[in-house]
């Protein structure tokens, strides 16, 4: 019998359910876990330290996550539609699936996965476009429990490599190619380009999606829609999973080295999940969900998948981008299927807005309820545009702020219940606990003043990452270590009087480019691959629809190249080593870079000169070599 998540009704309840949620942390969350089938119960509610770190949330109680998402749902609601697709091409067949039909399906690629030989406790890793099949091959590995790690389709096949590699993945699952707007990618080809690297899978499961030819080596792998053709509906029973078992592994950038795998173990991203879904969109039962987020991101795996399923709603997933064929594609959407709560990205409604109010008027957009953002702050001009233009001024916005690592939303405004206000995330939810701390560290307690600092946790949440994989230590160094006691986010935030926060972005050295993060370490490192590439330094620079614009300094080892070729070239290399998101807005080849005397970079001079501000450098005395500021500013001042 399913009981439901008691719902946040008020302001006033929610200051009263947020202090019950301080104050006696077990039995608040002893009673929202009530509401989750579980296959044995739990007898320890909470262990924790952040020195390790050590978390664990419902230790020695088992479940699994997928009869949370679909089993459970059956005896109320079998046949209301879980999950609608939405072809990139308007003119494909759609397709749904009811949530007994996800849960055959499901059942189904879990039984052609046992029979692939996956086993609970291998890493899977998923290349594959927007398409149910990813969907269900992701909720297939949750099934048997095998770990997924999925990987964003626009990704090339070094980080492909890199991060199967880092898993040490023993299956991976692709499709023959994905259609993003008029773009065809490739992706089975990306795979066998990458796997030339990699020596740790056996198996290559490849979904036919469109009909044309596609490298195809046997016995390694494995036609997956043929597999699928010969297994008639099966009962796969769910393996039982113990609460802190590594549900997914998704790979993040963070300020130095490569991209690290953070690990969402099962219970605890489970919970939060549903929690923050419900309470933040204020779902009512029946509702149309449409995230934008792609599934290879984390907003695509809380609040496209797993989060709207566990509450039972019905979530759409589209294949395409919101310009193609018409830019009205994301409005046609939401009037075609009747769209409750609209959830995207504010480098999405720049873009979009850019475009004007034209695209908007053939549709009425009635059904829409909530809007909500996520992925990078959201500038006053955006949201009120997103407010007036897309939710008529009825819908309320929702700011939502989280991070790969915190699993679910952490900050932000419930809908129709916090206040909205433009650019402000508000309030954390029940079980967050925020602290803003200043540069020496001290935690800034004042509630008589706005205060600015950087933005920390100091008590675990249910959907806190429990380590990064294969290297805790790195988990530790990255997140916990800054400040003793305390998750470190890397985002700078304000807080004002009435205890509201608004975020203001990061403070470390990871970039966020139109809601994707970049470390400019990863970005350097790919570019000191470019044979001609001695040396270079990265710096992100504030861009109208990107929100952060990458503009890359490059230190070469000859003269006498043709510069254009040679810019072209380099950017290759940057995408060929991560991939289209990491495009180069401007390279800047200069004889030197701005160093102290210890060799760090100073970034700071390197984004005045990217944003053309030539004048205001600051303080320069600490570096080894002054006369490289004025021939970096040669070098940067034919490009303004
Ligand atoms: C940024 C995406 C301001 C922030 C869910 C964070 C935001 C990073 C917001 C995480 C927001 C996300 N307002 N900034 N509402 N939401 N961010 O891991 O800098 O892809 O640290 O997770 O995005 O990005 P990630």
């Amino acid at each position: 019998m399913k009981t439901s998540i008691p719902r946040i009704s008020s302001m006033a309840h929610y200051h009263e359910t947020y202090a019950q949620s301080i104050n006696h942390p077990e039995s608040f969350w002893h009673t929202i876990a009530q509401c989750f089938t579980w296959k044995t119960p739990y007898s320890k509610l909470l262990n924790w330290n952040f020195t390790e770190p050590h978390v664990h949330w419902f230790q020695d109680g088992t479940l699994n996550i997928t009869e949370n998402c679909l089993d459970r749902h059956l005896s109320t609601h079998a046949n209301r539609i879980a999950l609608i697709f939405e072809p990139n091409d308007p003119a494909s067949p759609r397709r749904s699936y009811t949530y007994k039909a996800l849960l055959q399906a499901v059942e189904n690629m879990a039984q052609v996965f046992s029979n692939a030989g996956i086993k609970k406790g291998d890493r899977v890793c998923i290349y594959m476009g927007m398409v149910p099949e990813l969907a269900i091959a992701v909720l297939a590995c949750a099934r048997m429990g095998a770990i997924h790690s999925v990987i964003f389709g626009g990704f090339s096949a070094q980080a492909v490599a890199d991060r199967i590699n880092d898993a040490a993945a023993t299956f991976v699952v692709t499709q023959d190619l994905a259609y993003r707007g008029a773009k065809h990618i490739p992706l089975k080809a990306i795979v066998d380009e990458a796997l030339v690297h990699c020596s740790s899978v056996k198996h290559v499961l490849v979904y036919q999606h469109a009909h044309s030819a596609y490298p195809f080596s046997e016995p390694r792998d494995i036609n997956l829609n043929k597999a699928l053709e010969s297994i008639q509906d099966t009962t796969f029973t769910a393996v039982e999973m113990q609460a802190e078992d590594p549900l997914f592994i998704l790979y993040t950038s963070g300020s130095t080295g490569k991209p690290k795998g953070v690990v969402h173990t099962t219970a605890g991203y489970m919970i939060w999940a549903q929690y923050t879904f419900e309470q933040v969109f204020q779902y009512r039962e029946g509702e149309v969900h449409f995230c934008t987020a792609d599934l290879g991101w984390i907003t695509g795996h809380t609040y496209l998948l797993y989060g709207p399923l566990l509450a039972g709603a019905t979530t759409v997933m589209f294949e395409g981008i919101p310009t193609h064929p018409h830019a009205g594609r994301f409005w046609e959407i939401i009037d075609t299927y009747g769209v409750n709560i609209f959830y995207t990205a504010p480098t999405a409604i720049r873009s979009l807005m850019a475009l004007g109010t034209e695209p908007l008027q053939p549709f009425n957009l009635n059904s829409l309820r909530v809007l909500g953002t996520v992925g990078e702050p959201i500038n006053e001009e955006a949201w009120n545009w997103y407010k007036k233009q897309v939710g008529k001024n009825k819908c309320p916005v929702v700011d939502t702020w989280w991070q790969t690592e915190t699993g679910g939303i952490l900050i932000s405004n419930l809908a129709g219940i916090g206040p909205e206000r433009a650019s402000w995330a508000t309030y954390p939810l029940p079980g967050v606990q925020p602290v803003l701390v200043n540069e020496h560290g001290h935690v800034l307690n004042s509630a008589n003043e706005t205060v600015q600092g950087n933005l920390c946790l100091q008590f675990p949440w249910p959907g806190i990452l429990r380590t990064t994989f294969g290297n805790h230590q790195r988990c530790r160094e990255n997140y916990f270590s800054m400040y003793a006691n305390l998750y470190f986010t890397g985002d700078g935030a304000y807080r004002d009087t009435n205890g509201m926060y608004r975020i203001t972005g990061r403070v470390d050295d990871v970039l966020n480019v139109s809601g994707h993060r970049l470390g400019t370490a990863e970005l350097e490192n790919a570019l000191n691959h470019h044979p001609l590439v001695v040396e270079s330094a990265v710096v992100g620079i504030p861009h109208d629809i990107k929100g952060t614009a990458i503009i890359a300094f490059v230190i070469c080892a000859a003269n006498n190249y043709n510069t254009t070729m040679l810019l072209t070239e380099i950017n290759a290399t940057l995408q060929h080593h991560i991939g289209a998101i990491a495009k180069a807005d401007k390279i800047i080849i200069v004889p030197g870079l701005p160093k102290t005397r210890s060799g760090k970079i100073m970034r700071r001079i390197l984004r005045k000169i990217a944003t053309g501000d030539f004048e205001n450098l600051g303080d320069t005395s600490t570096l080894v070599d002054s006369a490289v500021i004025s021939q970096l500013v040669d070098a940067a001042k034919i490009f303004y």
